[in-house]
């Protein structure tokens, strides 16, 4: 069974057919977190085996060096029955492989470009040099057999990912996109699982080639497809009771706000994006915006045959629409079903902002498409915002267009000062992304401590591609 047609009737009622129109109609890795004093050789770590992707193969025999290569070409894929679907993918996979280095590794990709348009690559949320952050505002994009190599150090751990920054909502749409993990060697070892999760428009076999229809330039591209790890099928795997597990799950659809909630399981949020959380945290289901990660922790709860994991949507009338895509059967010898002690590190402390910023998020009639702007600009004709780096920041982000946008910044973690003046337990961490929703103010705190010339956009991508993008500028 395909999850295809309960999202089809799903497209309407998310995307609020009926409502209102928008108003108006790492330069280095200095700044980045310090590692450990490189003098003591460090013991030798084996990278965990990460269930749902397959790995990319390192071919750098170096322990500190993670080199590999990624070609983006056409592939076909089996998400329907009438007919094989042409995608375009890294090494032959949708999502593309898993990427794993540990804290302080020197990645190094070889990108070739075997599609006939031109592509970069953008490590999303890597606070690497923005010469190696893959936006063409920077780097001349890849052309067609050409082949350009990325080169940066890893400064935090986390779940991350990588995508095209190049006709963005075309790419990822088609496939091109993979999650990029970075371990820390001193963090507890569990069993890991990765879920990549998407939605992709469907027409027939093949994915919908009219790319910015109306509804799309009004809500984003809102696929009928679910896809769990690129599978259309329920994925399935055996669980340990009183395992602890840790599930790495990243939203990679175009423009789909998604909740996810494992089933018949105790469970809460360990990290977000480039954090693991001193306090975690638990919620009746985890809000999964666009471009952010969430990890969590989850054990079996008592008894329980079977743990799931299900994708779930507001179904339109108050209620939740779930999508189950994972399942797993609960077998083996119990372990003592305690929560694991992470030990995370206390989040900076945001100090008392030197200098301010403001993003104010709107929309208005434009001659062809909606404009989505960003400080009343559309990209292009926008003002870079300029700050100074390593300086406490605040950033505020207002949105004015009565629809919601995943907020993405490069380069840069922030934290959630305040949410419309409240500060909620499930806004903590240090992040790229954050969902901004209705007409909320946000606050938000950054030391801009990665200097460069950074994107600044909603990660719904064809907001992003009518203009909703500008660019933060940060000195040394
Ligand atoms: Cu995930 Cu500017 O991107
Ligand atoms: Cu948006």
């Amino acid at each position: 069974m395909t999850r295809t047609s309960p999202l089809l009737f799903l497209v309407c009622s998310l995307a609020g057919c009926s409502d209102a129109k928008p108003a108006g109609a790492e330069g280095d890795d200095s700044g980045a977190t310090a590692l450990a004093d490189s003098g003591a050789p460090s013991p030798a770590f084996d990278m965990p085996k990460i269930w749902g992707l397959e790995s990319v193969a390192d071919l750098n025999p170096a322990d500190d060096i993670v080199e590999i290569e990624l070609t983006a070409d056409l592939a076909e894929v089996a998400w329907t029955e009438s007919g094989l679907t042409e995608v375009w993918a890294y090494n032959g996979q949708v999502p593309g492989p898993l990427i794993q280095a540990k804290v302080g590794d020197t990645v190094r990709i070889h990108f070739t470009n075997a599609l006939a348009d031109e592509n970069t690559i953008h490590w999303h949320g890597l606070r690497i040099s923005d010469t190696m952050d893959g936006v063409p505002a920077i780097q001349a994009p890849v052309q067609t057999g050409e082949t350009f190599t990325y080169e940066f150090v890893v400064p935090d751990a986390g779940t991350f990912w990588y995508h095209p920054h190049v006709r963005t909502h075309v790419a990822i749409e088609r496939g091109l996109q993979g999650m990029f993990v970075v371990h820390d060697p001193a963090n507890p070892v569990v069993p890991e699982r990765a879920f990549v999760i998407d939605d992709v428009l469907l027409r027939g076999s093949a994915v919908d080639p009219s790319t910015m229809d109306h509804m799309a330039q009004m809500h984003g591209r809102l696929g009928n497809t679910l896809l769990a790890n690129g599978q259309t099928e329920m994925l399935t795997a055996t669980m340990v009771p009183g395992q602890p597990e840790r599930w790495r799950i990243v939203n990679t659809a175009n423009a789909r706000t998604m909740w996810v909630r494992p089933t018949n399981a105790r469970w809460r949020v360990i990290a977000v994006d480039g954090t693991l959380l001193p306090t975690p945290f638990e919620t009746t289901r985890g809000l999964l915006p666009v471009g952010q990660r969430l990890d969590l922790e989850v054990i079996a709860e008592d008894g329980a045959t079977e743990v799931g994991l299900q994708v779930e949507l507001p179904d339109g009338s108050g209620g939740w629409s779930e999508y189950p895509v994972y399942s797993a059967t609960v077998e083996g010898d119990s372990g003592d079903g305690a929560w694991t002690q992470w030990d995370a590190a206390a989040l900076p402390e945001p100090e008392a902002a030197v200098q301010e910023g403001t993003l104010v998020l709107n929309a208005f009639d434009g001659t062809t498409t909606i404009d989505w702007t960003i400080n009343g600009d559309v990209y292009g004709e926008h003002t870079p915002l300029e700050f100074a780096g390593n300086t406490p920041t605040l950033l505020t982000v207002r949105d004015r267009s009565r629809a919601e946008h995943p907020f993405h910044l490069h380069g840069q973690f922030f934290q959630i000062l305040s949410r419309d003046g409240e500060v909620l337990p499930e806004d903590a961490g240090l992040r790229d992304t954050v969902l901004v929703s209705g007409s909320e103010t946000l606050e938000l705190y950054t030391n801009f401590d990665n200097p460069g010339r950074w994107m600044a956009h909603c990660h719904i991508l064809e907001h992003a591609e009518l203009g909703m993008m500008t660019e933060v500028v940060v000195s040394e």
